[in-house]
């Protein structure tokens, strides 16, 4: 009888017990909004699973879990590790789209300097420019005067990045939508006197400058297009990767 009784007590208390801790913890849950798991260490080229508690899209990885980065391993493929990328077509619709006519970039041109009799140490700049895409080609055309700073850098380095991007500031106010576009590619300099410079000057579009006067003022950056990533803010609201990426 009497064990009977502590079967009981265990039968009844048990049950009891374990429905309370797991109320507790699903109320938490649903107050916080913070799944009650500990998030843990995760590598940077981790794929969520389809059982990967639920949040807000505009919260990062990193928040949550701590994240070993480098110079390759980045947010940025993270995140388009994890949301939904569209096809190479879309993606470079939307470059043509960001860019319609002769659009204002900031270029980065990078070089080495030597500093000592065993040391250099990489120059980096930046620049803006104005580049028209040949959408056909996936090439960038600018006309750049003759000596400057970065024509004399990519002269000693060709590989050059450069961004497009438009977006809310905190002046002109407006609607917050972020668009950019970083391109990464070799530049070719196309001098006075190379038979493309006026085929290739009739691409840019010259404005103010008469072609006469272009060609003792200008040389010509083509640049061929390696890779372009491209970013939207408003994917975002529909689960795509705010980050897509376009290659060669
Ligand atoms: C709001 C916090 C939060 C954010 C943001 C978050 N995680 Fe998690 N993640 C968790 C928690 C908590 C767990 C543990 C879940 C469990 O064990 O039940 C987890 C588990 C995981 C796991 C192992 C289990 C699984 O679902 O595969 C991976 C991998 C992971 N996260 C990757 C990511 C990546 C990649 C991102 C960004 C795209 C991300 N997480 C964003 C909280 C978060």
């Amino acid at each position: 009888m009497k064990r009977c009784k502590i079967v009981l007590l265990f039968l009844t208390v048990i049950p009891f017990i374990f429905l309370t801790v797991a109320i507790t913890f699903s109320q938490q849950e649903q107050t916080t909004g913070v799944p009650v798991n500990p998030a843990g260490p995760i590598s940077p080229d981790a794929v969520m699973s389809s059982k990967h508690p639920p949040f807000a899209p505009q919260i990062t990885c990193a928040e949550c879990h701590e994240t070993k980065f480098d110079a390759i391993s980045t947010a940025t493929k993270q995140c388009m590790k994890n949301y939904k990328l569209l096809d190479k077509e879309t993606v470079w619709k939307y470059i043509v789209e960001l860019l319609p006519g002769r659009e204002r970039f900031v270029m980065a041109t990078i070089y080495e300097k030597r500093t000592g009799l065993f040391k250099k140490e990489a120059i980096p700049t930046t620049t803006t420019i104005d580049f028209v895409l040949n959408p056909e080609e996936k090439t960038l055309y600018a006309v750049c005067e003759k000596g400057t700073e970065k024509l004399e850098q990519i002269k000693l380095n060709p590989v050059v990045c450069a961004s497009r991007y438009e977006g809310w500031t905190v002046a002109q106010k407006g609607k917050q939508v972020w668009k950019s576009v970083q391109v990464r590619g070799k530049a070719e300099i196309i001098k006075a006197q190379d038979p493309r410079f006026h085929e290739a000057l009739q691409k840019y579009q010259l404005v103010r400058t008469k072609p006469e006067q272009a060609q003792k003022r200008f040389h010509i950056l083509k640049v061929s297009i390696d890779q372009a990533i491209y970013f939207n803010s408003d994917f975002l609201k529909e689960g795509i990767s705010i980050y897509q990426l376009w290659e060669k």
